[in-house]
């Protein structure tokens, strides 16, 4: 079969990477991809949101299955798109409908879902400029620190968690002012909660599903957890404190009700969930919904799913995912991500990277921003590579992951060199 994946970054190579490895495929396209998903199959230069480009395509090539990486198409309604059009109504997309993508582009949306659902999670209150008086008083009522979240999507920019109380009023006020534009027309307070943070991903036919290997990010940019938040530094799978006990809670209290009260209220979901958890003294919490992979998550969760991904893909297709197997891989498996010196603020793009085939064929490379130019690979983002590696421990892993981001180079390359030290 033929399948166009969505999508351009280091959670898009993993994936082209997994599937690629299936005999169910014939030819993989990645639209528009980057310089690593042209190894594994062929890039297209569509964005992943030009939906009549993507139509044309899949008719033209005869493509028979969409599988959408990035949070954007799936929030504009690509499934919609194509479930609408009878010319491509036959062809599976691989991710929720609009509305199920709102569990992501609307943090209002997610939180009136689980508490429809008594899914746990920490209390809140929507506010917009016409009950911004109530957002004060619900400020009032929380003790600090303070957590402001853009109802839409920010490019993961869209969280404030602020120690004054007067300093939360101030920027509530300038969120509903358009600090994130319309993203933040609607501002979610919430009740903070302190723990540690792990990612679970689902993979749903909307009946049935599969647990995928459960992951930690590192988000900030400084080793020990320090300074700006940016899109994910790195990734350890399996996560300790993630045991036996704790997934059977998760399961029970989150997973099954989030995958019955979609179905419940009618809301298409055929895709993957990614679940932001906080354990609050061993008490799972929901900390957010994404509809799609975590990055670089999925660049250390592809190397534990030993399974057929595409056969899994089918079955979420086919509405028989109850039937496919899901094994995994015992061992650990890590990414450490290479980044652009700035990021997350501003940095330069275009150059030249170095050093890849001398990476031990131990570790994986994965590719997020970078673009082939004249037989050279050149960075084109803020992160730029993401190494990932197998071991016996975690450690075994990150030292194999360490040494491929030594071995590749490009101007002002940073990584941080303490991903899974807290756990
Ligand atoms: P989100 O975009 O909702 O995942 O939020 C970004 C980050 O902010 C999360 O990964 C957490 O580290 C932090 N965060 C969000 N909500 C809370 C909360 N209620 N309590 C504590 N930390 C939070
Ligand atoms: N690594 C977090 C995310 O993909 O949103």
């Amino acid at each position: 079969m033929n399948i166009l994946l969505l999508g351009s970054g280091g959670r898009e190579h993993a994936l082209a990477w997994k599937m690629a490895q299936s005999p169910l495929v014939d030819t993989l396209f990645i639209a528009p991809g980057n310089a690593g998903t042209s190894q594994t199959g062929i890039n297209i230069a569509i964005n992943a949101t030009d939906f009549p480009a993507i139509k044309d395509f899949v008719l033209a090539n005869k493509v028979e299955m969409v599988v959408v990486g990035p949070e954007d198409p799936l929030v504009k309604g690509v499934y919609d798109f194509f479930k609408n059009d009878a010319a491509i109504s036959h062809i599976p997309v691989i991710g929720p409908s609009r509305e199920g993508a709102q569990l992501e582009g609307s943090k209002d949306f997610a939180k009136a879902f689980m508490q429809r659902h008594n899914i746990p999670t920490a209390a809140y209150k929507s506010i917009s400029k016409e009950n911004l008086e109530e957002g004060y008083k619900f400020l009032e009522s929380l003790q600090a620190p303070y957590v402001l979240k853009a109802d839409g999507l920010a490019a993961g920019k869209g969280v404030l968690i602020i120690d004054s109380l007067e300093e939360a009023k101030k920027e509530l006020a300038h969120m509903l002012d358009g600090m994130f534009g319309d993203a933040s027309k609607t501002v979610v307070i919430e009740e903070f909660l302190s723990g540690i943070e792990c990612s679970v991903f689902v993979l749903t036919d909307g009946n049935g599903y599969k647990i995928l290997p459960v992951a930690k990010d590192y988000k900030r940019i400084g080793e020990g957890n320090t300074g700006l938040n940016t899109g994910g530094m790195g990734a350890v799978s399996p996560v300790p404190f993630a045991d036996d006990l704790f997934m059977q809670k998760v399961e029970e209290r989150i997973i099954r009700p989030t995958v019955e009260g979609l179905k419940q209220e009618g809301i298409e979901y055929k895709g993957f969930i990614f679940l932001g958890l906080i354990e609050v003294d061993g008490e799972p919490e929901v900390i957010e919904y994404n509809c799609r992979m975590g990055d670089p998550e999925t660049e250390a969760v592809m190397l534990r799913i030993q399974s057929d991904l595409v056969n899994l893909l089918q079955g979420v297709a086919q509405g028989d995912l109850d039937s496919r197997t899901l094994v995994i891989d015992p061992r650990a498996a890590v990414t450490v991500m290479l980044v652009s010196g700035g990021y997350p603020e501003a940095y330069e793009k275009n150059k030249i990277i170095t050093g890849l085939e001398s990476v031990s064929p131990e570790s994986i490379v994965f590719h997020a921003g970078t673009k082939e130019e004249n037989g050279q690979i050149l960075t084109n983002g803020g992160r730029v590579i993401a190494v990932s590696s197998y071991g016996t421990t975690k450690e075994e892993a990150l030292a194999q992951s360490f040494k491929g981001a030594e071995a590749i180079n490009f101007d002002k390359k940073y990584f941080r060199s303490d991903i899974g030290f807290d756990i």
